[in-house]
């Protein structure tokens, strides 16, 4: 059944992570939802893992609309995020609205992300005042990191945390029911979680958050160009289960013939699968996939989060 934004909310408060990963064709939306994972991004990464432009810039609504309408169409049954291109929303308030509302009413995704906090508050305010569910976007943000100085990661000084903690305040008021933080130490995931009492999700973001987003091409091992050190391929985790499976089927090619059960969706499901399985169970990510922060900026940090009481805030 599809997951609501109750939900995803109930999971927050009972402490237990929940899985989103992203999809942008009909194949591979149908695997995570057999796989059953609780949430789908239909990411603006798409224009460089399945359309191969060299940055996430140039994808245009009209490529999105594509992307998400397959993506719908082969995971009715999963909660469907829209994620909004560059030039999509930040002119007026009017293009967030009727840009938001294509992802919903032509693509029946059921709600949309948007990267930007203060500066992108009346957009927010907006779409959601229309009726459209928000997800914010913080931390590294690829379509303005330019304006960062390029890919770098966020959250490793005080500075930086009060920046992205103004920012995701900004977005709760605008009535984000989400955020997802991306690329920052885990302590700083942690403080945005602890403050903000709205789901925080996080890709790179640490194990203190309430759960997980992972870029399918990056778990499959699709995409050759880049993958993030954060991200973790999990098809050398299932090649010994896949080999089990297909060994023991007596006639691969019948099994293949009659219920196309022999294949990469199998060893794919068995890669989402695993994911599911870590992040449900706290293993993923692991140290080895978090931002590393120094002794020094950490305890920086700590004496400033005990003058400024930041833990007890609700
Ligand atoms: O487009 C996308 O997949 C994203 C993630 C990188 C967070 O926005």
């Amino acid at each position: 059944m599809k997951k609501s934004i109750l939900w995803f909310q109930k999971m927050k408060k009972q402490k237990k992570q929940i899985t989103w990963i992203t999809a942008y064709d009909y194949p591979f939306a149908q695997t995570a939802e057999r796989a059953g994972i609780d949430m789908i991004l239909v990411g603006d990464s798409g224009g460089m893992v399945q359309l191969g432009y060299k940055s996430t810039n140039p994808v245009t609504m009209d490529e999105m609309i594509i992307l998400a309408k397959s993506v719908t169409r082969g995971a009715n049954n999963t909660f469907v995020v829209g994620d909004m291109p560059q030039g999509s929303y930040e002119i007026s308030k009017e293009l967030a609205v009727s840009n938001a509302l294509r992802f919903i009413k032509e693509a029946n995704c059921d709600a949309v992300k948007l990267e930007g906090g203060e500066r992108v508050y009346d957009k927010v305010k907006a779409i959601v005042d229309a009726g459209i569910p928000v997800i914010g976007h913080l931390g590294l943000t690829p379509q303005s990191a330019t304006t960062f100085g390029g890919y770098k990661v966020q959250g490793k000084t005080i500075d930086s945390i009060k920046s992205i903690l103004r920012d995701a305040e900004s977005l709760k008021k605008a009535g984000a029911w989400a955020i997802l933080l991306e690329a920052m130490p885990t302590k700083a995931g942690e403080i945005i979680e602890k403050s903000i009492d709205i789901p925080i999700y996080g890709i790179g973001a640490g194990s203190a958050v309430n759960g997980q987003l992972i870029i399918m091409h990056d778990l499959m091992g699709f995409y050759q160009s880049f993958r993030p050190w954060f991200a973790k391929c999990y098809i050398p985790d299932v090649v010994d289960e896949f080999h089990k499976y297909i060994s023991a089927i007596k006639d691969p090619k019948e099994i293949g013939r009659s219920e196309r059960a022999d294949g990469l969706l199998i060893m794919a499901e068995m890669g989402i699968k695993k994911y599911i399985e870590e992040v449900k169970s706290n293993k993923f990510p692991s140290e080895e996939y978090c931002y590393p922060i120094t002794e020094e900026e950490l305890n920086t940090i700590n004496i400033w989060l005990k003058d400024e009481n930041y833990y007890y805030r609700f």
